[in-house]
């Protein structure tokens, strides 16, 4: 824990940004209580509604946190394979009694104004994901007092950010819950993400810049892992998404540990863009045809996944979750990061006597 990053907070321990009412306040200000880093998520929030979530989170706690925002994805859907896909989407909308939503109702996530949010009252903080934002922009941040993150998936990506003049870079496995935060969406690439020890230690070689590492860590003594590979902090979601004070739906919670649901996926099936959830009936059926098209395929499916949500069915949401879901605990996050740094501290004592067994 050497880097200005972690000087910030005690414990090498980052909660994810969880868009879609994951990452509530009163999670990241669980996790920053307990010496950890909270994490409030922009996407598909208004500047005015982030606002107020960093209003509420200033009041329930006053240590740093960070803010994610999605980068801006340039146009690059086909309208022809967009209407195919909502074509094959109209049984789903009969189903659940609703229409399917206007895949053209909004591209940018209200970027620019989230970020004026931010450079007018800066936070500890700032993440980026879908991209690498403008060396200018960076800078902005940093004379602001902010530290800033970019997540990458390959050392050309991690390359990249450190290039960009970000402080820190966060490598993202292919075990991580939700969207993978490749800087351009390739499908030709679909299947070929890097599994995280092999990623920390490629992205280590290629870059000076401070690693978060995400993707699958539900332990301490996975912590202990990729602190060991050269990463200088852990951002865990999926074991996070399962506390009380997460936001995410009680059925998705329950998701998580049911034996039901044996295995994730990446999948374009509800967004456009591949992200990792458990496999259900909707990802299964639909995830194989789904094509890339990231806002539109997240706008079209939203009032699906709205409905399907409402109706407590399981089969029809989109479940995100990481490779390690089955070892979700529903403690309260200040708990499990106690937790977490009592088995890291455990794991660097086994290390330091050659391993655990
Ligand atoms: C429900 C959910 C929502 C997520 N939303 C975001 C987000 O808004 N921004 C972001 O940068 N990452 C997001 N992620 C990815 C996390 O930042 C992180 O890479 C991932 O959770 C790590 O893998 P794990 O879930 O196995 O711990 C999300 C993950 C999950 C599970």
């Amino acid at each position: 824990m050497s880097s200005a990053l972690t000087d910030l907070f005690p414990h090498p321990i980052v909660q994810a940004p969880m868009a879609g009412g994951v990452s509530v306040p009163t999670l990241a200000a669980a996790v920053s209580e307990a010496g950890g880093l909270g994490f409030l998520a922009a996407g598909y929030k208004t500047a005015d509604g982030l606002y107020q979530e960093i209003k509420q989170l200033r009041s329930l706690t006053a240590r740093p946190f960070g803010v994610n925002l999605f980068m801006p994805q340039p146009e690059y859907a086909d309208p022809a394979a967009v209407d195919v896909y909502a074509h094959q989407l109209a049984g789903e909308a009969a189903w659940y009694e609703t229409e399917l939503g206007d895949p053209e109702c909004g591209r940018d996530d209200g970027y620019e104004a989230k970020l004026a949010v931010l450079l007018d009252n800066p936070v500890p903080v700032v993440s980026f994901h879908f991209g690498v934002p403008s060396p200018d922009l960076l800078d902005s941040l940093r004379r602001a007092g902010t530290f800033t993150l970019v997540t990458a998936t390959t050392a050309e990506e991690a390359f990249a950010v450190e290039q960009a003049g970000a402080d820190a870079v966060i490598a993202q496995g292919v075990e991580a819950g939700g969207h993978q935060g490749t800087h351009r969406d390739i499908p030709e690439t679909d299947g070929s993400g890097i599994g995280l020890l092999s990623l920390i230690a490629q992205v280590r070689e290629t870059v000076g810049i401070p690693i978060v590492a995400a993707g699958g860590i539900m332990r301490g003594g996975q912590i202990a892992g990729v602190l060991a590979a050269g990463a200088s902090a852990a951002q865990l979601g999926t074991a996070f998404l399962a506390t009380p004070e997460s936001g995410a739906s009680a059925v998705h919670k329950q998701a998580l540990t049911n034996p039901l649901y044996v295995r994730t996926e990446l999948t374009r099936a509800f967004s456009g863009r591949p992200a990792r959830g458990l496999v259900n009936r909707f990802l299964r059926e639909h995830g194989p045809y789904a094509p890339a098209a990231y806002p539109e395929i997240h706008h079209l499916t939203a009032p699906l996944r709205k409905a399907a949500a409402k109706a407590g069915d399981a089969q029809g949401m989109a479940l995100w979750a990481g490779q390690g879901h089955r070892m979700a605990r529903e403690l309260p996050a200040g708990q499990l990061v106690e937790v977490l740094v009592a088995e890291l501290a455990a794991a660097w004592t086994a290390l330091s006597q050659g391993g655990a067994r």
